[in-house]
């Protein structure tokens, strides 16, 4: 054989097998193998982290449902970094999925809307209010302005301070406090407002910033407090409930558009149930810690008349900034929401 039609032959031969190799890619891709990377920066424990039950009910669903043609790789613990790192990813599509609250604001300033000081009356109006038509509203808007979109609402829960100089039973107690925030202006606002100093800080780095005395105190739900054993390092409680933290479940828009209308659909009742389940386990744990708590930390529920101090200090300002950050009608908009929320339970409609 010439060495010219034995050359022939190789190249034949490598065009066949390149020919075999994309037909079978191309079938993998005709019958649909996808897979889901899901980041979140808490424990990979479900039963005390509401974003690890919500990942691993969604991961179940949807590789069974279907039949493991998708496949949900689940990265806990802050593997893919601190929440704002995974949401750089998931904006820039390079992480598909994951689970994140505070951060949201550095991508989607509108997510502070919910974050307005002293605005939910209970768990059940947040709830109310993120399953209605401003939570739709929401959710819309996140879609618009940015390349991620929101499969459904989570819960953080209630947020109170914590810190290791002083019991604090009014704002005048926060004076010269540097307290840990989340990386969300808001956070930052609200604090200054109460005459403390902020100090945003990614939420793996907290425990070790507060062992180590980078600052005095930080803020988080009762349950978050207990899961991270912050009352290691912090001894004084204020049950002051200043805001309620929402978590968003958010997955890249391209890869979202990307799936077929059924693929859409079966993610879209994934992420429905697995949110409801976030929710659950951290009302469940919401209610289980504070008596852990008390055993703990020093635990201090300010009276009325106190917390009438928090909000007068922190509401107003906060808002009047918020206002020149988002449109304004939407400051509206959710404090009307509230206020139905709450009248339906009142009226038990
Ligand atoms: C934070 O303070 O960064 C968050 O509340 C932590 C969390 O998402 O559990």
């Amino acid at each position: 054989m010439g060495k010219t039609r034995t050359l022939r032959l190789v190249w034949g031969l490598v065009a066949v097998f390149l020919a075999v190799a994309l037909a079978s890619g191309s079938a993998a891709l005709a019958q649909g193998k996808i897979t889901i990377r899901f980041a979140h920066a808490d424990p990979a424990d479900p039963y005390v982290a509401q974003k690890h039950a919500q990942a691993l009910t969604f991961k179940a669903l949807v590789e069974s449902e279907s039949g493991g043609r998708i496949t949900v790789e689940v990265y806990p613990a802050g593997q893919l970094g601190g929440e704002r790192e995974y949401l750089e990813a998931i904006n820039l599509g390079t992480v598909e999925m994951g689970v994140a609250s505070g951060a949201m604001a550095g991508f989607f300033p509108e997510a502070m809307v919910f974050d307005i000081p002293y605005l939910f009356s209970s768990e059940a109006v947040a709830w109310k209010v993120l399953d209605g038509p401003m939570g739709e509203k929401i959710s819309a808007l996140l879609a618009e302005k940015t390349n991620m979109i929101n499969l459904g609402y989570g819960e953080v829960g209630f947020r109170h301070f914590t810190n290791n100089e002083r019991p604090i039973h009014t704002p005048a107690d926060m004076r010269g406090l540097n307290i840990r925030v989340q990386e969300t202006p808001i956070y930052v606002r609200l604090v200054q407002s109460l005459g403390a100093s902020p100090t945003p800080i990614p939420w793996p780095e907290v425990y070790s910033a507060l062992d180590q005395g980078v600052v005095d105190g930080q803020e988080n739900p009762v349950s978050t407090i207990d899961y991270a054993k912050l009352y290691e390092v912090q001894r004084y409680l204020t049950l002051d409930g200043h805001t309620f933290g929402v978590d968003f479940t958010v997955i890249n828009k391209r890869f979202f558009n990307s799936l077929s209308p059924e693929d859409q659909e079966l993610l879209r009742r994934a992420a429905y149930t697995s949110a409801r389940v976030n929710r659950g386990i951290k009302a469940l744990n919401e209610a289980l810690a504070l008596s852990k708590l008390q055993q703990e930390m020093e635990v201090y529920a300010p009276a009325p008349e106190e917390l009438a101090q928090f909000r007068e200090l922190a509401q107003a300002p906060v808002i009047e900034w918020l206002s020149t950050q988002i449109d304004p009608a939407l400051i509206d908009e959710v404090l009307q929401a509230v206020a139905e929320a709450e009248a339906s339970f009142a009226s038990g409609q």
